[in-house]
C-alpha cells in the first residue's frame, strides 16, 4: 500500500524540494498540472507508461446541463477531442452525476445552457441544489471551465454557467480558464473554447489513456443534423379550439408526418418559421439602403431571403438594442439595457412586447446614423426553430402529429403555422426529443399531468398513449385557462375520457369566470391529500406550460402538498421534491 501523503511531516529533502521548486518555476500550468497528476499517480502505485487504464481520479470530467442538446453536443464533441489528446474522459449529464466523481475529477469541464427565466435545465436541478446546500461537495483544488450557453434576449444571460462559476470556485475549484457567456451564435467561440480547453488542461498520465482511452457515461445521439435538415411536413388540418371571445386563438394542427417520423409522447416538434411581411417590410423601410444581395458572414444572400428566413426580426436581442441605443441616442433605450436588477425586470417586459421593425421605429436613428443593410444584418440573430410540444400519440393517430398552439401576434413561427394551415401548405419540421419528459416506464405507475394553457399539449399525447398500450396507472389532470366557456381546450375530449375511464379524475381552474383569480395551484392545494396519497404510491408527476410564473407557483404549492398532508416541514417538503425529480418522478417541460 503506498504510504498517504499527510504521515510525512516533510516528505521532500531540501535537495530534493529546491530541485523541485527550480523545475516548476520554468514550467507552464499546464505542465504542473500534468506533473501533479503524474506524481500523484505514481503515489498511488500506478503502472506508468504501461499503457494500463489510469486511476478514476485520473478521469476528467466533462458535466453537461442541458435541456434541448446544445450543451450536450458542445460536451460530445469536448469529450471526442480529449479522448484523442490521450485523455480518460468520464462524460455526465448533470442529472447522473455524483458528489463523488465530481471530488475525484482530475479536472472539471462544464457546458451549462440556461433556461426558463434563468434557471438551470431540468436535469441540473439536483445538482444546483447539491451545490448550494450543506453537503456540497469540497473540491480540492479541482481546475474548472465553464462555457455557459444562452440567449441574449433573456435578461438573465447566462445565469446558469454564472452560477456553477461561482459555486465552483466556493467549493474550493480553481478556474483553469475564464468562463465563457455563448450567445446564440456560440459556434466559433465554442471552437476556440475546445482549444483552449485542451491546450488548458493538465496532460494525461504517460501512456495511461493513449493505449485505452475510456470514456464512460451516458451514450449520446447527435440530433444537430435533424434539426438542420428538417423535413417539408404537410398541413393536414387547422382548427380554432377557443370561441371567438377568447383573448387570443388557439389552433389544434393535424400535420403528415410520414411513417419514419418517429416520436413518443413528452417529445416536441420543432418547426422553422418564416418570418411575417409585413414586419419584414417594415424593417427594410428603415434601412438607408436597399441592396439586392448582402452579405452577412461566409453567406451572400438576397436581402429579403436574410429578413424572412434566415433572421430574427420578430423577437429581439441585446445586440440589436445596444446599436439602437447608439445610433439613435435614446436614454430610454440605454436606461432599459442598464444592467441592474431593476433595468433587467423592465427589459424582459420591454422585449416580449416589441419586434425589430417596432424598436428601429419607435427609437429614430441620429442624422448620419441610418442603418446600411450590411451592418444591421450583423446585429441581428440567427433564425431559430420554434419547439412545440406534441399533442399526439402515433399509437392512437398513426403518422400524424398534433399540436396545440397559441396564435402570436407577429409571431413568427405560430404566424406560419397558421398562414400555412389556412392553405394546406407545408412547414419545415423535425422531432426534438426530449428523454427527459418521458411516462413512466412501469405502466400500473399512477400519473399526475399539471397543463393550463397550451401546457396541456403533451398530455393529450400521454393520455392517448396510456389508452392505447392499456396502462393500469390512473391519469389525473389539472387544466387551467381564462375562462371556461371560451378557452377550454379539448373540452369534449376530456369528458369523453372521463366517461371511458382513460382520464381518471380532472381539476380545472378557470382564473377569470369569478371575481378572486383561481389558478393550478390553487386546486393543488385544495386537493393536497389525494394527492400527497397518489405521490406516495409512486406516481409521477408532470408539469408543462408557462416558465414564468406558472412552474414556480405550481412547485410552492406542491412543496405545500408537502407541508399540508405529509406533515413536512418547508426544508423536509423541498428536499421531498427534489427526491421526486431525482427519482424522474417530477418532469417539467416548462417555456
Ligand atoms: C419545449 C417547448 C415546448 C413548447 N410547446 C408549445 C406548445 O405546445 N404550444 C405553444 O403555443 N407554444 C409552445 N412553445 C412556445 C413556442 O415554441 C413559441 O415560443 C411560441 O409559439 C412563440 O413563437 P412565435 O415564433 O410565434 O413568436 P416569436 O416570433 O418567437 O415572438 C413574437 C413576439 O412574441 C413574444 N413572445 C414569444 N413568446 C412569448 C410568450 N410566451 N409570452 C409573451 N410574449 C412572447 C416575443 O418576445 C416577440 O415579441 C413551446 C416552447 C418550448 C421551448
Ligand atoms: C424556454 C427557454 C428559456 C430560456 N431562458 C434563458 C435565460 O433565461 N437565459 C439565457 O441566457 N438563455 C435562455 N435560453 C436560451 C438557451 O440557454 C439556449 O437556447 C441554449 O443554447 C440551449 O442549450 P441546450 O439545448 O443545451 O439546453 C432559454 C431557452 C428556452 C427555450
Amino acid at each position: 500500500m503506498s504510504d498517504h501523503p499527510a504521515s510525512a511531516a516533510a516528505p521532500l529533502d531540501p535537495d530534493a524540494r529546491q530541485g523541485l521548486e527550480q523545475w516548476a518555476a520554468h514550467q507552464s500550468p499546464a505542465a504542473l498540472w500534468w506533473a501533479s497528476g503524474y506524481l500523484a499517480a505514481r503515489a498511488q502505485g500506478a503502472p506508468v507508461g504501461s499503457g494500463a487504464a489510469a486511476p478514476a481520479a485520473d478521469a476528467l470530467l466533462v458535466l453537461t446541463a442541458s435541456q434541448t442538446g446544445n450543451a450536450r453536443r458542445l460536451g460530445e464533441r469536448l469529450r471526442e477531442r480529449l479522448v484523442s489528446a490521450g485523455h480518460i474522459v468520464r462524460l455526465v449529464s448533470s442529472a447522473d452525476v455524483t458528489s463523488k466523481q465530481l471530488t475525484a475529477a482530475r479536472s472539471l469541464l462544464v457546458v451549462a445552457s440556461t433556461q426558463g427565466d434563468g434557471d438551470p435545465p431540468d436535469e441540473a436541478r439536483g445538482l444546483w441544489e447539491l451545490l448550494s446546500g450543506r453537503k456540497a461537495p469540497k473540491l480540492s483544488q479541482t481546475p474548472f471551465a465553464i462555457f455557459g450557453l444562452g440567449d441574449s434576449s433573456y435578461p438573465k444571460f447566462c445565469e446558469a454557467g454564472r452560477f456553477l462559476d461561482e459555486r465552483l470556485a466556493v467549493l474550493g475549484g480553481i478556474r483553469l480558464l475564464e468562463r465563457v457567456d455563448a450567445d446564440v451564435e456560440y459556434a466559433d467561440e465554442a471552437e476556440g473554447w475546445l482549444d483552449a480547453v485542451v491546450a488548458a488542461v493538465p496532460a494525461p498520465v504517460a501512456g495511461a489513456g493513449v493505449a485505452q482511452p475510456q470514456v464512460s457515461g451516458m451514450s449520446l445521439t447527435t440530433r444537430q443534423a435533424e434539426r438542420d435538415t428538417p423535413r417539408e411536413v404537410p398541413i393536414l388540418t387547422a382548427q380554432s379550439i377557443v370561441a371567438s371571445q377568447a383573448g387570443r386563438a388557439v389552433l389544434h394542427y393535424e400535420l403528415e408526418g410520414g411513417a419514419d417520423f418517429a416520436y413518443e409522447p413528452g417529445d416536441s416538434l420543432g418547426v422553422w418559421p418564416l418570418n411575417p411581411s409585413a414586419v419584414v417590410a417594415r424593417v427594410t423601410a428603415q434601412l438607408a439602403d436597399s441592396p439586392a444581395q448582402v452579405v452577412r458572414g461566409k453567406h451572400e444572400r438576397l436581402l429579403e431571403d436574410w429578413l424572412t428566413e434566415h433572421l430574427e426580426i420578430t423577437r429581439v436581442a441585446r445586440p440589436l438594442l445596444e446599436a439602437q441605443a447608439l445610433r439613435s441616442g435614446s436614454l430610454e433605450l440605454k436606461a432599459l439595457l442598464e444592467k441592474t436588477p431593476d433595468a433587467a425586470a423592465r427589459l424582459q417586459s420591454f422585449m416580449t412586447s416589441v419586434n425589430a421593425a417596432d424598436v428601429l421605429e419607435r427609437f429614430p436613428v441620429l442624422v448620419g446614423q441610418a442603418w446600411h443593410a450590411a451592418d444591421l444584418l450583423a446585429v441581428l440573430r440567427p433564425l431559430a426553430p420554434r419547439l412545440y410540444s406534441i399533442a399526439s400519440s402515433r399509437k392512437a393517430v398513426g403518422d400524424e402529429v398534433h399540436l396545440t398552439v397559441a396564435a402570436m401576434t407577429d409571431g413568427a413561427a405560430s404566424t406560419h403555422l397558421w398562414r400555412r394551415g389556412s392553405e394546406g401548405g407545408v412547414v419545415r419540421a423535425y422531432i426534438e426529443r426530449n428523454e427527459h419528459f418521458r411516462l413512466p416506464a412501469d405502466a400500473s405507475r399512477d400519473v399526475i399531468m399539471i397543463g393550463p394553457g397550451t401546457g396541456v399539449a403533451p398530455f393529450r399525447a400521454f393520455v392517448q398513449e396510456r389508452a392505447e398500450i392499456g396502462a393500469s396507472g390512473r391519469q389525473w389532470l389539472f387544466f387551467g385557462a381564462r375562462h371556461f366557456d371560451s378557452e377550454f381546450l379539448y373540452q369534449l375530449e376530456w369528458q369523453q375520457a372521463l366517461k371511458d375511464g382513460r382520464l381518471h379524475r380532472l381539476d380545472l381552474a378557470f382564473s377569470r369566470d369569478q371575481a378572486s383569480k383561481i389558478y393550478v395551484q390553487h386546486r393543488l392545494r385544495e386537493r393536497a391529500v389525494d394527492l400527497w396519497q397518489w405521490l406516495e404510491g409512486g406516481a409521477s408527476v408532470y408539469v408543462c406550460g408557462d416558465a414564468t410564473h406558472m412552474a414556480s407557483d405550481v412547485h410552492a404549492a406542491l412543496r405545500e402538498v408537502g407541508q399540508l398532508a405529509g406533515g413536512l416541514d418547508a426544508e423536509a417538503a423541498e428536499a421531498w421534491l427534489s427526491d421526486l425529480a431525482a427519482g424522474k418522478r417530477y418532469l417539467r417541460d416548462v417555456y
